[in-house]
């Protein structure tokens, strides 16, 4: 079932200068995830952070920290992000020869598993794993980069695995993330979507406007 709609804003678009700030700043703003993109420049072709810099701002927040991991091979540093105080750890099918192991790795180190899927990715690759995932994320942009914009197709695929959650029963974040704007997010909730990771959209305008950049993508308005 579609739950409440729940942001997470991808630190990926804060100031790095001053992250913990940043982090404490969307928490007083109503964020309800911190999505932490992690990206090795051969998955995908840029470089951000790695698990010390999540350790450091663990200190910095009482949120969730939904771990978006685009390295590939993944497994030998899952086990790491786990120590750092992620939550949620969400892989790529493509980031390893052996998906279902490594979301059994990330189960048996206390942690969320999530399964992202580009948007050449089938929807059908969560059917042998959606009795193990707690969380799908539907990448709507190519993975990479922030501030793109968001690709229409993938609102049949967001439709697509609603349905699939909800005739599995189990209680499945369904995460949209990639060019989510107020222009965007209505039509992204209305497909079934209950967790909007947004970078740009969030830290726009300076801190004092966090606040109302989350209300308005939560409401779709
Ligand atoms: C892209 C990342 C996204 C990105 C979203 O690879 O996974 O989380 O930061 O950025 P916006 O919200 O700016 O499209
Ligand atoms: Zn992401």
């Amino acid at each position: 079932m579609q739950q409440a709609v729940r942001i997470a804003p991808s630190i990926l678009a804060a100031d790095f200068s001053r992250l913990g700030e940043e982090i404490r700043a969307v928490e007083a703003g109503g964020a309800d995830y911190i999505h932490i993109d992690v990206m090795d420049g051969h998955f995908v072709p840029n470089l951000t952070i790695g698990a010390g810099v999540v350790k450091a701002l663990r200190p910095h927040t009482a949120l969730p920290f939904d771990v978006h991991l685009m390295i590939s091979p993944v497994d030998a540093f899952v086990a790491g992000f786990a120590e750092a105080g992620a939550n949620i750890i969400t892989v790529h099918p493509e980031a390893g020869p052996h998906v279902h192991r490594t979301v059994q790795l990330i189960r048996s180190l206390g942690c969320k598993p999530g399964l992202a899927l580009n948007p050449g990715t089938p929807a059908e690759v969560v059917d042998n794993l959606i009795d193990s995932i707690d969380l799908i994320l539907v990448m709507s942009v190519n993975p990479g980069f922030g501030g793109q914009s968001f690709i229409d197709s993938q609102l049949a695929k967001i439709g697509a695995i609603r349905r699939k959650i909800d005739a599995s029963g189990r209680a499945i974040d369904l995460e949209v993330d990639g060019g989510i704007t107020t222009k965007t997010a209505p039509s992204v909730i209305a497909a079934g979507a209950d967790v909007l990771v947004a970078g740009t959209a969030t830290f726009t305008g300076g801190a004092a406007q966090y606040g109302r950049n989350i209300a308005a993508l939560r409401s779709g308005r």
